[in-house]
């Protein structure tokens, strides 16, 4: 049974199968954890995302690409959107957070992985509110989890603040 917690960690350091990034459409870095995993990982993830956007242009909200991890000591890393707080409405703001969620336990299963991490999606620089991002985050990882309960090992939910790791900890009730 695939296990799930909640740590207080830089994602850009832990030794998982796959690290998730909380990109933009244009995968050219930016801020928060999006520039840390730039910085971590190297020029070949910048290279793994120029041929990705060359081929089939910006990624949109909601969906998810796959990379090397370069210098860091994940084995991928996968890139995805999360929506913008404000910009759409609450119910398509939660639908496009979770698909960020399940997009990425598909590729990263696709990728034979056993384990994987999650930043906060959306919660930084996108302003999603903490508290129903992380029921978001839950809801969906679980329903993928309950349809596929043997391929992933663990889902890391690595928070980068005490008050989403609260949130996290009493959702998860560890
Ligand atoms: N490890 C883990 N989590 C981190 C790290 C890190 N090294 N650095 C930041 N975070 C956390 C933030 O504290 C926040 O809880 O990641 C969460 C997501 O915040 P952002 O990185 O700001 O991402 P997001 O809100 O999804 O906004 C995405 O920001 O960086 C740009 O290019 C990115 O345009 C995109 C936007």
């Amino acid at each position: 049974m695939t296990r799930l917690e909640a740590i207080e960690a830089d994602i850009t350091t832990l030794a998982v199968d796959v690290i998730v990034n909380a990109a933009n459409t244009s995968l050219m870095g930016g801020g928060g954890v999006d520039g840390a995993i730039h910085r971590a990982g190297g020029p070949d993830i910048r290279k793994d995302c120029m041929a990705i956007v060359e081929r089939d242009g910006p990624l949109p909200t909601g969906r998810a690409v796959i990379t090397k991890a370069g210098k860091m000591p994940a084995g991928h890393v996968v890139h995805t959107v999360g929506p913008v707080w404000g910009t759409v409405g609450e119910q398509e703001a939660v639908a496009l957070l979770a698909s960020c969620y399940r997009s990425s336990l598909d590729l990263a299963r696709d990728a034979s992985a056993a384990s994987i991490a999650f930043p906060n999606i959306s919660t930084g620089i996108y302003h999603f509110p903490k508290p129903l991002a992380a029921e978001t985050a839950i809801k969906a990882v679980s329903a993928w989890v309950d349809d596929d309960p043997v391929t992933l090992e663990s889902v890391t939910f690595v928070c980068f603040d005490r008050e989403n790791l609260v949130l996290y900890r009493d959702l998860l009730r560890v």
